[in-house]
């Protein structure tokens, strides 16, 4: 299939000017964005602070860290210096981890251009503050419409391979969201639109926890009717959260919700699941998070999700109980015991 670029250059009636995009990070989800991107326009940057990382792209098209095997269109020009990457950029992706971000949005802010729309792709909130990655970008960069969060069921493994991936893009501002999906909009990466900003990221954020619980359960071999039930109650406790702080419910029914906590939950490519699976089988958490070498957003959230429940008097007992068992405070099966041995109540 022909790309943008060259659909423009068939056609010289076409303005043939594709916005200059950077993507910070050189993870996977990074990698994998900046190759996806690379199809849609001419040419993409991707910052990281690893000079070799960043020499190895530009010599081999290959990050040796992560997707170490994909070989990056070769459009993709990495750098280290995070103001060369972002003082020319029109759109600024945010791929590091929620842990680093704001860090990183302190030193990119002084050096974007003022109209620059700014992505966040990152699933995780603040610690200190319990903020929201949107929440910390608008607060760094200023203008709350040129903000969007990029979010949905999208493994970077699969996203990098170019098997069939789909999105929500969500801004308060809609025709940020719309150039955004625009820019990263292909056949084989469907990108659709929202302006329901906290739903759509919110569901990232917590589906993270919910998954850590599936593979905890389905550790402990408890069967294929309690892996249903607590896919669906972990998502009520989504929306309760969600609609609390003033999101809509039925966006966490769509990709960036329920789409991607299907994924995270049932599927052995995701860390946070994998961490459960190893948390029910006595495994240290150190012991875990050594041995995964890669960001396990779940991890950090739970116990931030869980203090944002406390403070808009939500109650969450799936995401409190994976709490206990981070913490050691209760094994596994007692988690698992005392979920269900809460009192009867109605569904809704
Ligand atoms: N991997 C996926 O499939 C995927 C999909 C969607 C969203 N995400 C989200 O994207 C974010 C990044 O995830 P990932 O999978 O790429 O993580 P990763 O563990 O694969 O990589 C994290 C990268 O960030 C870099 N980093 C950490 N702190 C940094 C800092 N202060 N400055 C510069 N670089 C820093 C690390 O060196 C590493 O290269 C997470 O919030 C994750 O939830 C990941």
């Amino acid at each position: 299939m022909m790309s943008k670029t060259q659909k423009n250059r068939n056609n010289p009636t076409i303005e043939n000017k594709q916005p200059k995009v950077t993507v910070l990070g050189l993870g996977s989800w990074g990698t994998a964005l900046s190759h996806q991107l690379a199809n849609c326009v001419d040419n993409c940057f991707l910052w990281g602070r690893d000079s070799g990382v960043v020499e190895a792209i530009n010599s081999k098209q290959q990050n040796p860290n992560y997707l170490s095997t994909l070989k990056l269109n070769s459009k993709v020009q990495a750098t280290t210096s995070l103001i060369d990457a972002v003082s020319e950029a029109e759109i600024i992706v945010f791929s590091v981890p929620a842990a680093s971000l704001r860090e990183v949005a302190k030193v990119a802010k002084n050096h974007a251009n003022k109209n620059a729309i700014i992505v966040n792709t990152a699933k995780g909130l603040e610690a200190e503050t319990l903020k929201s990655m949107v929440t910390v970008l608008v607060e760094e960069f200023g203008k709350k419409e040129n903000i969007s969060t990029l979010s949905g069921p999208s493994f970077a493994v699969e996203v990098s391979q170019g098997l069939p991936t789909a999105v929500t893009v969500a801004s308060s501002s809609l025709p940020t969201a719309e150039k955004v999906a625009e820019i990263f909009h292909s056949q084989n990466f469907r990108v659709y639109t929202s302006q329901d900003i906290i739903g759509v990221e919110f569901g990232g954020i917590l589906k993270n926890v919910i998954a850590l619980a599936v593979g905890i359960l389905d550790g402990l071999n408890m069967g294929a009717n309690a892996r249903a039930a607590l896919i669906t109650r972990g998502l009520a406790e989504m929306q309760r959260l969600v609609e609390a702080l003033g999101g809509d419910s039925m966006t966490v029914s769509g990709l960036s919700g329920l789409g991607d906590l299907l994924l995270t939950a049932t599927s052995d490519l995701s860390r946070n699941r994998r961490v459960g699976l190893s948390l029910s089988k006595g495994e240290s958490l150190e012991t875990i998070l050594k041995d995964l070498g890669q960001v396990a957003e779940g991890v950090h959230t739970a116990p931030i999700a869980l203090a944002l429940g406390k403070k808009l008097g939500v109650k969450v007992p799936i995401i409190e109980a994976v709490n206990q068992v981070l913490l050691g405070k209760c094994t596994p099966n007692e988690a698992a015991k005392a979920l269900l041995s809460r009192s009867r109540t109605s569904e809704s």
